[in-house]
């Protein structure tokens, strides 16, 4: 049987990483880890609790009474994200929780809850995994990691068609301008930013269709896999 490796997807955000990411993981069989929606669902914990994010001794204290969990959902063919036993999957793609969750994810502490409870999940290996600093922090030796990049106006675009579909009143500006803020704070944050590692592979999909990037990508992971043996 064929090893198995660890798939480390990092970029900024809505430039396709988890779709890819999650046509990797059912093509090879792997599971997938969006660790972007455990920030979103600590980030939702903090603001349904009042947790300031400045008080590290609230937040402290709030991470131990935070258990999450991903189970799998044979429709969507991903896994949803439970927060403390109750399936957040949707609710953390509000803007109210996208709008807080880059302040969350840049505050040392939290960082370190989540990014522990990635590399236990990542163990056994057969795992692709998305985010900002899965190459770099969470798996540096990961046997195959991408950078995926997309022109800024074709992110915003992209989601904007995303956060249509439950939200019909919302504008391409405020879209775009929550990337910028989030990109920004994702990549200037003093811990684990946001950064391409030295031995990715960069994917710009502005200009391909998600199949052909899929193919770019499956060949990558194939090439590993055979290294890996
Ligand atoms: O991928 P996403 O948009 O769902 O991520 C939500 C936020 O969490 C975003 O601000 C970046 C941050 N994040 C992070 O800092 N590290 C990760 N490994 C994943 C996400």
């Amino acid at each position: 049987m064929a090893n198995k490796i660890i798939i480390a997807i990092d970029g900024f955000s809505s430039c396709g990483k988890s779709t890819l990411a999650k046509a990797l993981a059912v093509k090879l069989e792997y599971v997938f880890i969006d660790t972007g929606a455990m920030y979103r669902a600590i980030a939702l914990y903090f603001l349904r609790n009042g947790i300031s994010f400045d008080d590290n001794v609230a937040i402290e204290n709030a991470l131990t009474k935070i258990k999450l969990n991903f189970q799998y959902n044979t429709a969507s063919q991903k896994s949803d994200m439970f927060l403390n036993g109750e399936n957040v999957e949707l609710l953390i793609r509000e803007m109210k929780v996208s709008s807080k969750v880059s302040e969350v994810a840049a505050i040392a502490v939290v960082r370190d809850f989540a990014v522990a409870q990635q590399q236990a999940m990542g163990q056994a290996k057969g795992i692709v995994m998305d985010g900002r600093d899965i190459g770099t922090v969470v798996f540096p030796k990961a046997e195959l990691k991408i950078f995926v990049t997309a022109l800024p106006e074709i992110r915003a675009n992209r989601r904007l068609l995303e956060l249509q579909a439950t939200n019909p009143a919302i504008t391409l500006q405020e879209v775009a301008e929550n990337l910028q803020h989030r990109d920004l704070i994702d990549s200037t944050r003093e811990h684990s930013p946001l950064r391409q590692a030295d031995d990715a592979l960069v994917l710009d999909n502005s200009n391909i269709s998600r199949e052909a990037q899929f193919e770019i990508a499956l060949n990558w992971a194939k090439e590993r896999i055979a290294l890996a043996n």
